[in-house]
């Protein structure tokens, strides 16, 4: 397959020592994206739910059940196959999933995919997470169906639910802060979408913005997740003699998944350190 060819280290490695990354300046932007499009989806944690890892499953087949208060999800295969993946997919309608939480045949995505974070990212962050993962080997295999009972199974319930809770649209700098902290918050709001498991959810599973990374007793899986806004009470503030950097090391992978948490990915380039610090303290908000 010329995509599993497309192994950005090797190549670069290949293309330096003949001498021709300088006059391949194209092929050079293409491994670019593709590179970035691997940070990206490791801090998003895509392979965490796309990947069964601990059936055996190959990296972004799906199959992985995800439990929620509504019933078992099994998430889709987003390798690039033609008939039982993503292959057929248009950059457009990639980004409408990510964007709006509609697929392919314009049907409601489900929330429990978090597009209600990934709606921040940009759309060239998007399409270099779609050139990663189109760059990544093909694998055969049919989705399963969830196992979600009436009504919550009903797609088009999901339009209401989104008048209700979702507001799309890309991340939006704050103006009077700084760009370090715009990264970071552009990282924690939308690529690493901490919001989704350290925020309570209401009734309707949305999450409780006026909570924001307030920490629940009912995160995924039913599991606690804690409070990490700067309070010093309650907020990760509180463990100060522990650095946030190593915190986030720490930090679960998520249970039965063998992907690079997003953390990991978060606390490896030593730009990004210094970026997540901050908003880890700034972006926290509230207070309870
Ligand atoms: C928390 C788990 C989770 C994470 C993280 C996640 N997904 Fe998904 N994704 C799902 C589930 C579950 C579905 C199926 C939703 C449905 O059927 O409505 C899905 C659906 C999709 C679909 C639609 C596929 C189809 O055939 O309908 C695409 C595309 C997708 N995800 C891409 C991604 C990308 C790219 C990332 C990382 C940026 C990602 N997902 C991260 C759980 C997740
Ligand atoms: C898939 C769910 C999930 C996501 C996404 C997630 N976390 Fe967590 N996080 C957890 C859980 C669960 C724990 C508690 C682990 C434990 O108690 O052992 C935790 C613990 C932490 C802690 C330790 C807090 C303390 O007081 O001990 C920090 C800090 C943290 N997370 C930060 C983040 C940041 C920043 C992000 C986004 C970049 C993030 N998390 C994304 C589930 C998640």
């Amino acid at each position: 397959m010329p995509r599993q060819l497309l192994n950005k280290k090797t190549v670069r490695t290949a293309l330096a020592a003949a001498g021709l990354l300088a006059t391949l300046p194209a092929v050079a932007a293409d491994l670019d994206v593709v590179a970035r499009g691997e940070y990206l989806a490791n801090a998003a944690d895509c392979a965490g739910c796309h990947t069964d890892a601990e059936h055996g499953g190959k990296p972004y087949a799906g199959g992985l059940p995800l439990a929620t208060p509504f019933g078992k999800f099994f998430a889709p295969n987003i390798t690039s196959d033609p008939e039982t993946g993503i292959g057929r997919w248009t950059d457009a309608q990639f980004l409408h999933a990510l964007r709006n939480g509609i697929r392919a045949d314009g049907a409601n995505l489900f929330p429990v995919f978090p597009y209600t974070s990934y709606t921040g990212i940009t759309d060239e962050d998007a399409l270099a997470i779609k050139a990663y993962l189109f760059a990544q080997p093909i694998v055969r295999q049919p989705n399963r169906e969830h196992d979600v009972s009436f009504p919550f199974s009903w797609r088009w319930l999901q339009t209401p639910w989104k008048w209700l809770f979702f507001t799309p649209g890309p991340f939006r700098p704050a103006p009077d802060r700084d760009a370090a902290w715009n990264r970071g918050a552009y990282l924690v709001t939308a690529v690493a979408h901490c919001g989704e498991c350290h925020t309570p959810r209401n009734w309707f599973g949305a999450m409780e913005t006026s909570r924001f990374l307030g920490g629940t007793a009912h995160g995924p899986d039913g599991k606690p997740v804690p409070n990490i806004t700067s309070s010093p009470d309650s907020g990760s503030a509180r463990s100060r003699s522990i650095s946030a950097q190593s915190q986030l090391r720490r930090h679960p992978k998520r249970d039965n998944r063998n992907s690079v948490s997003a953390l990991d990915a978060l606390s490896r380039p030593p730009m990004m350190q210094r970026r997540v610090r901050t908003t880890s303290r700034g972006c926290g908000g509230d207070d309870r």
